[in-house]
């Protein structure tokens, strides 16, 4: 185990100039984590912030501005007036088009006026808050003004997208590296300021129960999830051009899989754990055509309903996006590591938009105990929004017999830490300001994420998706991302949380202890329009519940007994009553069902007996 680091102390004196201080990204993320570093004493005395933009305003302008901002997009439960003021005090403005040398000129003078004689003028940190179309043209110009050559240290801080292809993000590289040297470009991903994903490698590091397992003997295979309940709202243009493989699987889940995977480092030196970065991220084998189209699903939501039961446009409706667009808002992809740790273990990926929950969780599942049935072991990472890392095994149930029953073991930030809410910027601010690059992309790491996912990129511009949309919005996402795992004998373990299983009348008003049972106990299942579901007169017992979609249930002579929709379950009665399937269920639309299987529907209702008496009186009022 590597030494570890102290308490955090204040950051490094510092001036930061912000160029594109008027945007977004300033106003939501930027001031509100200076803010927090305030709040928390992380900022030096030392320390300047000076903005840049178009619009023109002067200092007095900005920093009014600011002070309305904050109020709106600070993440504290309540405003302290008093670090505000001293961050205020401290902010400084200067108009100028991003092509004008001019601006750069008078912006040297600031940065040279503000931080003139102080501790800060040996610590310029350059944060690019503009589009990355500019990039190339600022970057000249802050060499022209002379940027590269100011005295002490100097910091390009560059946020994504960092390329849209393997050949413009080596571009964008080789135009970076011509003003700056690599120790001195500071590549954000956000996905590294989360709590929760820093947390893999430590957890990984300081906890020396998994290390003798944490390898392809041990684990059957890792999943890596990051669903979104919102469509792409106002960012259409950038998005229809963008897609998900670039806007989140290239980066935040390679940052994801990499903590995940990568050799534990030898130190927390930011080079040693960058090098076991990269170093995993070149053992991922490139796909070739034919595996990409066979191994990688593409998805795209059309119209559907909300979680809240609004609707949902579809992709092609959404503001600025083309009406005919073949641009995929979900990819589920599988992924092997050529290394001697993981040869022979699958990754599977998946991000998309417009899904029927947000979540980012990363699940380990091990290999099955052999002659031991039931569910094998999993270790869960949650990043978010639930924040924690749980544990599912299985137990022995209390009681005379010997069964085992699936039982989980949980940390939960929330509940082990008191910490403050934050934008997530914070520690990558702080980590600039104090030259710390670990959190931080660096070229070879992007060159080969890029790598990875070129391949796919490429055999998906040569074809359209002809199904296009494929999965409805608030939905599961489409069908062939859960045969993509089927084929391997494997599914995607959803982690359920308790509002999905509320929304049935079944489950509405149960206990807590029930609900987490069945959290733990049920699976989703997607299903296309006309599939048969349960067949009359079969044995099988499952439940299931239906979160989407209509269906139909047929009795013996073929006549339709009734529909099923949202919220209703069906295939109880054959269970409580112990006799075979009285009717078939087939789906009239895509479907996203909740199953439990017999075995845990018949534990719950032994151990919750008020449960049953609750669904026997739910199934005897449907009758
Ligand atoms: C951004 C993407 O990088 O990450 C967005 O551009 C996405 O499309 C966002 O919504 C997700 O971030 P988070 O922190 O909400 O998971």
């Amino acid at each position: 185990m590597p030494e570890q680091r102290s308490r955090a102390t204040v950051a490094a004196p510092g001036v930061l100039v912000i160029l594109g201080a008027s945007g977004d990204l300033t106003k939501r993320l930027l001031m509100p984590a200076l803010y927090n570093l305030a709040c928390d004493g992380l900022l030096p005395p030392e320390f300047t912030v000076i903005g840049m933009a178009r619009r023109p305003l002067d200092t007095p302008a900005f920093r009014e501005q600011q002070r309305q901002d904050i109020q709106r997009f600070h993440t504290r439960r309540e405003f302290d007036a008093g670090p505000w003021e001293w961050l205020e005090s401290r902010l400084h403005y200067t108009a100028g088009e991003f092509g004008d040398p001019d601006a750069y000129r008078r912006l040297r003078e600031t940065v040279l006026e503000v931080g003139g004689g102080t501790a800060s003028a040996g610590n310029t940190l350059l944060y690019l808050a503009i589009s990355p179309e500019f990039f190339e043209t600022v970057n000249g110009l802050l060499d022209a003004a002379g940027f590269t050559q100011l005295p002490g240290s100097r910091k390009i801080i560059v946020e994504k997208p960092f390329g849209k292809d393997l050949d413009s993000a080596v571009a964008l590289n080789r135009s970076l590296l011509a003003h700056w040297r690599e120790d001195e470009i500071y590549r954000i991903d956000h996905y590294l300021g989360k709590e929760t994903v820093q947390n893999l490698l430590a957890f990984r590091m300081a906890n020396g129960m998994f290390a003798p397992l944490w390898n392809a003997n041990h684990i059957d295979h890792i999943q890596i999830s990051a669903t979104e309940t919102v469509g792409v709202e106002t960012r259409g243009e950038y998005y229809d051009k963008t897609g998900v493989v670039r806007d989140m699987i290239q980066n935040h889940l390679m940052q994801m899989l990499a903590y995940v995977c990568m050799e534990p480092p030898a130190s927390l030196e930011p080079t040693v754990v960058r090098d076991e970065k990269s170093r995993l991220l070149h053992a991922v084998r490139l796909l070739g055509r034919e595996q990409a189209v066979r191994d990688c699903v593409r998805g795209q939501y059309g119209p559907g309903t909300n979680a809240d039961g609004t609707t949902a446009v579809g992709y092609r409706q959404e503001p600025n996006v083309d009406p005919h667009s073949n641009n995929a808002t979900y990819a589920a992809l599988k992924l092997h590591l050529d290394n001697d740790r993981w040869a022979g273990m699958p990754v599977y990926l998946r991000s998309g938009k417009s899904l029927w929950k947000r979540g980012t969780e990363i699940v380990v599942q091990f290999k099955p105990q052999p002659g031991v049935d039931g569910e094998p072991n999993l270790l869960i990472f949650h990043i978010q929004p639930f924040q924690g890392v749980e544990i599912r095994m299985q137990a022995k149930r209390p009681g005379p017999t010997f069964h085992l029953q699936r039982a989980g073991m949980r940390f939960d930030y929330a509940e082990t830490f008191e910490a403050t809410r934050g934008t997530g910027y914070e520690v990558l601010l702080y980590s600039a300001l104090n030259g710390d690059p670990t959190l931080f992309s660096r070229t070879d790491f992007v060159e080969a994420s890029w790598q990875i996912v070129q391949p796919i990129l490429d055999a998906w511009k040569e074809s359209r998706a002809a199904d296009f949309p494929n999965y409805p919005a608030g939905t599961w996402g489409p069908l062939a991302a859960h045969a993509l795992l089927a084929r391997d004998g494997r599914r995607w373990n959803e982690c359920i949380q308790r509002d999905v299983l509320m929304r049935s009348e079944f489950f509405a008003k149960a206990p807590s202890v029930l609900l987490n049972n069945l959290a733990l106990a049920c699976q989703p299942l997607a299903v296309d329009a006309g599939t048969t579901i349960v067949e009359q007169g079969e044995r099988k017992s499952d439940l299931y519940v239906v979160c989407r979609g209509e269906l139909e249930a047929i009795g013996a002579t073929g006549d339709r007994l009734g529909l099923l929709r949202a919220g209703e379950c069906f295939g109880e009665m054959a269970l409580l009553d112990d006799r075979p399937r009285n009717a078939t269920v087939r789906a009239m639309s895509p479907c996203d069902l909740l199953v439990l299987t017999a075995t845990d529907f018949r534990r719950i209702v032994e151990d919750f007996p008020e449960a049953e008496a609750e669904f026997r009186r739910i199934a005897a009022r449907r009758r």
